[in-house]
């Protein structure tokens, strides 16, 4: 199963699998607050690419083909590290799947050849879909060892491209359009989100390599109604995933805070930095009495 399951507009819980076999199937699963669990479509193909996530819209789930795909028998026999059963196949290209949330029904468009663990959002425009992606040209997975990043190498990881793709009705390819942007780990007010297009963007991201940029060190936004790309450094820190927290009774979509992990060289312990969502001032920062290991993703829950 990827690691990002998802809730509906009705609370129903959506995830995507990957049955391997002679010929390997993507699994569109959901279940209801009962904990029954129905398959809602199924997607062949001879090699799986890597699953990490998949996008959830108001009618639609969108799952994407990465070009780095499994090698099925890998998994029972060769008893290596996960991440060497895959292979980058980019002459392959990819294949984004749009499947019916009511019945099931799948549509598919050919993309070129990517990489990307996470959507940033999905949803639909008339008869087409549109999805937006933080996307690599190669598998990063390499580029995210400890020994690189204790050395301070650059991860490109850390600055994905932000990519529209267009899944136009009666059109076999996707349209690729490049958003403002480079980023990862990236958050919206997912409530807005399975209602239709979101205009804020946050995320985590790094300075250019050029400038000696390594590793997440900031949070940024971007603004789809003004195109403006705003961001807080955390001088010295790693700064992991914003989780955007909404206050409650708000009624502007960044009305809120941002929860973000950080932790520099000479902390005690961890520090859950409060940033406001609208403005990416700080308000607050809780330190913590202990390091808390990065996870990548945060959680927060009601209470
Ligand atoms: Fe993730």
């Amino acid at each position: 199963m990827a690691a990002h399951p998802a809730l509906d507009a009705q609370g129903r819980w959506w995830n995507v699998g990957i049955r391997f076999g002679r010929r390997c199937e993507y699994l569109l699963v959901s279940a209801d607050r009962s904990g029954e669990r129905r398959v809602k479509a199924s997607i062949g193909c001879e090699r799986p690419g890597y699953l990490h996530a998949f996008a959830l819209g108001a009618r639609h789930a969108v799952i994407w083909e990465c070009a780095w795909r499994a090698h099925p028998l890998r998994f029972l026999f060769a008893g290596e590290s996960y991440a060497r059963h895959f292979d980058w196949l980019p002459e392959q290209g990819s294949r984004l799947h749009a499947v019916d949330l009511a019945d099931g029904s799948v549509r598919s468009w050919e993309a070129p050849a990517l990489f990307a663990f996470h959507a940033v959002q999905a949803y639909e425009q008339g008869n087409d879909i549109v999805l937006d992606l933080c996307v690599d040209a190669a598998p990063v997975v390499e580029e995210l060892g400890i020994e690189r990043l204790r050395a301070g190498v650059p991860a490109a990881a850390t600055r994905a491209r932000h990519v529209r793709f267009v899944l136009a009705a009666g059109q076999s390819a996707a349209r690729e359009e490049t958003l403002p942007g480079r980023f990862e780990l990236p958050q919206v007010n997912t409530r807005r989100a399975l209602a239709g297009p979101v205009r804020h963007v946050w995320a985590a991201s790094a300075a250019d390599p050029a400038e000696g940029g390594a590793f997440f060190d900031r949070t940024v936004k971007f603004d789809h109604a003004s195109g403006r790309l705003s961001e807080h450094v955390f001088e010295g820190a790693v700064a992991l995933e914003p989780l955007f927290v909404p206050r409650p009774g708000a009624s502007a979509e960044d009305d809120g805070v941002l929860l973000v992990h950080t932790l520099a060289d000479d902390d005690a312990g961890s520090v859950v930095r409060v940033l406001d969502a609208a403005t990416l001032q700080e308000r607050a920062a809780v330190e913590l009495p202990c390091v808390v290991p990065f996870g990548f993703h945060g959680a927060w829950v009601g209470s």
